[in-house]
């Protein structure tokens, strides 16, 4: 059934196709050649990860001789430099070995001002005893992005494009995860690993959401989370034998209980032991506990939390549908992007649409297409046979499949500037007093509840997972996907070249009240009086939100 490589339309891993070329998005390339699953590619990332070291290096700096110098240790596989606080080297040995012989070598910093804690980590200082004598190379040092470009820059390179279509890919490029910025992520897991270890030692932290599901934007924070499934495995195995031997343990009246225990005490070995580990913030009491905090020699703002199988399946939904069609991700970017310039997402928790119910609506909308552009989840679990939903993972290398199984005439041609103006179309115009989104069937139903905006949970039936959104958000939501819809069609590019104004996707992502305040009222009017009041109500609660502290998801 797996079908061979030159019949996928749908089953290419994730391409971007910009004027013509055709290349493969940084770090998904390597998993496509080889057809590996989620799970074998955050294996193999993890264990990349645990060969990997951090190192701080002086600004002026002769990169072969650090090179010679670490050889000393081991076959150095991999590198690269990058700017966070000063130059640091991400340096990848071949072997583990490697790392041990470096810690055993290098020196501990003197006690004069600060009392060290004596955590032997994987972060190093290099420095130069005699940077005058020393030799420093001609060529700087090429430092790996790790932020986007500021919208601004962003805007101007769209308006250099040809079509709107390209546009989305052009932000698509731009915006996403690269290679680098992968190995990162995973290195800062590996890192709140070591200490994990120190308790259980058979943990593993493994990075969820959006590092991991194609949607990640640079710049966005790593989703990571304990895993303990060793341990259950383990005692499995021993209940086959014709005896039962089993550990002694800590038994606590709930397993969120236990979560808390463990989210406490690793919080507080970070906050007090850990290198760069800065503002840990303990959010033990939310719906689902979590540990924050910023990790310095990464430049990520990290959320830790135990093992939570409804979230990993997201990641794992997500990231089918990420790799099922170029057009998918280039569609969930521009969104996100337009959603964040127009104040409708924001970083801190509120009453606003979050990225995630962002993301859902995006594969709503893509399963409501005709013909669809994605299955629905309850047609991939039908493929998926007599596999639980974790298997639907594997359906990923079957996708032309499941396509053209489910769907007679798979949706090849709708062009991405179609589908940008029609998801705004779509939303603009959506039932939300009377409908939910409801990805399992792919259909509109009726609200079980009066939650302004109610989408269903895929994993949990009965939870909708935009609860948090008021009904002024909602409506500026409504507000701002009619205007964008409005500007799509009444589009003249070539006047608008002419004029030098912002064209496409980049008038799209310049914010509506500052160029076109009045045009925007006109068009309000047709949402009525009671809109526009909710919409100023939503603009005081949005300052007062920003006020409002982290309170956990
Ligand atoms: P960005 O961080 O904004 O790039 O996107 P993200 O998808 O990583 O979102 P976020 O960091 O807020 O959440 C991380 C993951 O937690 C998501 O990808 C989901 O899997 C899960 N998650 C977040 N919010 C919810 C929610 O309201 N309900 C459920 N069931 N899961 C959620
Ligand atoms: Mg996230």
């Amino acid at each position: 059934m797996q079908g061979n490589d030159h019949d996928f339309r749908f089953g290419r891993w994730p391409l971007c196709m910009q004027r013509g070329k055709k290349f493969h998005v940084s770090g998904y390339a390597e998993v496509s050649t080889r057809k590996k699953t989620f799970a074998e590619v955050q294996t193999e990332r993890l264990d990349q990860a645990e060969r990997t070291v951090l190192i701080k290096c002086p600004s002026k700096l002769n990169e072969k001789k650090l090179l010679q110098y670490l050889a000393s240790h081991g076959n150095v596989k991999s590198h690269f430099f990058f700017e966070n606080r000063g130059i640091s080297a991400l340096i990848e040995f071949s072997e583990k070995s490697s790392i041990t012989s470096l810690q055993d070598a290098v020196g501990i910093p003197s006690a004069s001002e600060h009392h060290v804690v004596p955590f032997k980590s994987r972060l190093f200082t290099f420095t130069l005893k005699n940077p005058v004598s020393q030799h420093v190379e001609e060529t700087p040092l090429h430092l790996s992005p790790q932020s986007h470009i500021p919208v601004k820059d962003l805007i101007e390179k769209l308006c250099l494009a040809d079509s709107i279509s390209s546009q989305m890919y052009i932000l698509l490029n731009e915006y996403q995860l690269t290679e680098e910025n992968i190995r990162l992520r995973f290195l800062a897991c590996s890192l709140v690993r070591d200490f994990a270890r120190a308790y259980f030692p058979d943990s593993t932290v493994k990075p969820f959401g959006s590092s991991v599901n194609t949607f990640g934007k640079l710049g966005s924070d790593v989703d990571m989370f304990l895993d303990f499934r060793d341990t259950g495995r383990h005692a499995t195995k021993m209940k086959k034998g014709p005896f039962e031997m089993e550990y002694q343990m800590k038994r606590l009246p709930s397993e969120r209980l236990a979560t808390q225990r463990i989210l406490s005490v690793i919080g507080d070995c970070l906050d007090n032991f850990g290198p760069g580990c800065a503002n840990v913030q303990k959010i033990l009491n939310a719906r689902c506990p979590l540990v924050k905090f910023s990790h310095q020699p990464t430049g990520f703002q990290c959320d830790l939390s135990v093992s939570n199988s409804i979230a990993i399946r997201s990641s794992e939904l997500l990231y089918i549908y990420g790799c099922l069609d170029s057009r998918v991700r280039a569609l969930v970017f521009t969104i996100r992007c337009w959603a964040r310039v127009h104040g409708l997402t924001n970083s801190a928790p509120g009453t606003w649409i979050t990225n995630f119910s962002l993301t859902m609506m995006v594969m709503f909308f893509l399963q409501r297409r005709s013909p669809p552009i994605i299955p629905t989840l309850d047609q991939l679990k039908e493929l998926a046979g007599k596999h639980s939903c974790l298997c639907l993972l594997q359906l990923i290398f079957y996708c032309t499949f499941v396509l053209s199984k489910v769907i007679n005439k798979p949706n090849l041609k709708e062009r991405l500037y179609v589908l940008l103006g029609e998801f705004f179309e779509y939303f603009g115009n959506f039932d939300f007093r009377k409908n939910s989104i409801n990805l399992r069937k792919g259909k509109e139903v009726n609200k079980p509840e009066s939650s302004p905006l109610y989408i269903w949970n895929p994993f949990e039936q009965d939870l909708n997972i935009s609860k948090n959104v008021n009904q002024p958000q909602l409506e500026k939501f409504i507000a701002m996907a009619r205007e964008s819809a409005w500007i799509l069609q009444k589009e003249d590019k070539t006047q608008q070249m002419i004029n030098k104004e912002p064209w496409g996707l980049a008038a799209l992502l310049i914010p509506f009240g500052k160029n076109n305040s009045s045009k925007m009222k006109n068009r309000m009017k047709g949402i009525g009086s009671e809109t526009i009041r909710s919409l100023l109500d939503s603009l005081k609660l949005n300052n007062a939100s920003s006020q409002q502290k982290a309170v956990g998801k």
